[in-house]
């Protein structure tokens, strides 16, 4: 009996999909399709696959076509496979021409003509229409979103706006998007949804025009300088049922929930102290150093650290200190933040002036997870335990810089795809607002040499 092994997506099921089974099956006398799961589709960029496994499983199945169906969960499960379930036909689409050649050592590797015209993903841009993105600000961050919005389906970066016409006519030429630079509203005319990238002080206003106007606001951190900003703006999203998404590309990195997800599991027990420290040593003349109001170490890298402590601890502290080694201008070189939560506490560590350590340490009864710097993309971590030979090692697979599952993220919840912001919640994100606040007045405090 002759065995063809064939594997894909198969999202959105089609007439390609259903030719190429038809054909692989034709090879040999029984077909065995490994159908994807999500994790692994979003591990190999495959961002935004719109079937549940089980419906694409159950898809394949109604063809009639698969004699045997199996899950392919992991980078370098074709050869396991092929070898353990004795295939002689390895046979994909012309799409994959040469990929797959590795696998000649175990079996014949046949490359099927595929169909035309179709494919899942014009599908789902059919489906859903493209999100037409305006980025707000020519900043550092702007041209990494640009290449990783490239990553994401379903999105087109097109627009930027500037109310610096020196600033958006060159970067607008060198990044090919339109400039605008004098009425926000024609900017906003043009585009479904924003990202803001603006120095601090303005996100507020552009996401609350961007917001009223019917447009999706994806906003870097920190979104707002108060509780009160940060609410307001997601009661006016919701009232013109519109998406806004703070961006803390961290919250959507696959690693970062991954190690989430552990912590709450009790692996290490109960969490009783996060300790989350970033740090950049930044030269004199950049924004964070020289804007005393906005700039500093907090307001810059303090979402990050915040994020881990407000998800595992819950949003609800007792108490929370700030201490701070301020520059002449008043501008925070240093500042530790430290909480008391009911049965826990938390220290969040950020430098601009100051280097340190950048970990994260979630310290439980019964063990805990260390995960080293650039923690906040979570490449990798390690769980230990009281016995020091027992560490369990994590490496997710993290592609491009993270910004990409953030993009992806915020796609979907415009295409009702992802319906709950389970990455980042809204009350997570007020939570962030309000320490904010507190270490705003606390800062001003301290310049101005009041007692607390
Ligand atoms: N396939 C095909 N003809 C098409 C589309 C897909 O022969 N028009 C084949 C692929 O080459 C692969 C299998 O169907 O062997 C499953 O492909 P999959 O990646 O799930 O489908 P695509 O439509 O290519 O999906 P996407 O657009 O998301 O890449």
């Amino acid at each position: 009996m002759k065995k063809v092994i064939t594997y894909g997506t198969f999202d959105l099921f089609h007439e390609g999909h259903y030719n190429l089974l038809k054909r692989a099956k034709a090879l040999g006398d029984y077909l065995i399709v490994g159908v994807t799961t999500e994790y692994y589709d979003r591990q190999r960029g495959k961002l935004n696959v719109l079937n549940s496994l089980l419906d694409r499983v159950e898809n394949v199945r109604k063809t009639g076509l698969a004699d045997e169906i199996i899950v392919e969960d992991h980078e370098g499960q074709k050869p396991e496979d092929i070898q353990k379930m004795g295939v002689d036909i390895f046979t994909v689409g012309s799409d994959w021409v040469g990929t797959f050649d590795y696998l000649k050592e175990f079996c014949q590797v046949v490359y099927l003509e595929r169909t035309p015209e179709i494919s899942s993903s014009v599908l789902r841009a059919n489906k859903f229409p493209i999100v037409q993105v305006g980025v707000v600000g020519c900043g550092r961050i702007v041209p990494r979103f640009l290449a990783e919005a490239k990553f994401v389906s379903g999105v087109n970066v097109g627009a930027v706006y500037n109310p610096h016409r020196e600033n958006v006519l060159p970067f607008g030429k060198k990044y090919k998007l339109e400039p605008y630079y004098e009425e926000f509203d024609e900017f906003l005319k043009q585009v479904n949804a924003i990202y803001i990238a603006s120095p601090h002080e303005t996100h507020y206003d552009y996401a609350k025009m961007a917001i009223s106007r019917g447009r999706h606001v994806l906003c870097e951190k920190p979104l707002a300088f108060s509780v009160g900003q940060a609410e307001e703006l997601y009661h006016l999203a919701k009232e013109k049922g519109v998406v806004l998404t703070e961006g803390i590309k961290t919250a959507f990195c696959p690693g970062f929930m991954q190690m989430m997800n552990l912590a709450r599991s009790g692996i290490i027990g109960e969490v009783r102290d996060v300790e989350a420290c970033f740090s950049r040593i930044t030269p004199p003349g950049l924004r964070e150093m020289a804007d005393d109001q906005y700039g500093g170490a907090f307001l810059e890298f303090g979402s990050y650290t915040l994020l881990p402590i407000f998800k595992l601890l819950g949003c609800h502290y007792e108490n929370v200190e700030f201490d701070s080694i301020l520059a002449e201008n008043g501008v925070d070189l240093y500042s530790k933040i430290h909480f008391r939560f009911k049965h826990a506490l938390a220290m969040s560590k950020t430098g601009i002036g100051v280097k340190s350590e950048g970990q994260l340490v979630i310290a439980g009864t019964g063990g805990y997870i260390l995960a080293e710097s650039p923690w906040w993309l979570t490449k990798s971590f390690e769980v230990r335990y009281e016995d020091p030979t027992k560490i369990d090692k994590y490496s997710p697979k993290f592609l491009g810089d993270g910004l990409r599952y953030e993009i992806a993220d915020f796609v979907s919840k415009i295409n009702g795809i992802e319906r709950i912001s389970y990455c980042l919640t809204q009350e997570e994100s007020v939570a962030m607002a309000g320490v904010v606040e507190k270490f705003m007045e606390e800062r001003k405090r301290q310049k101005e040499g009041q007692p607390a």
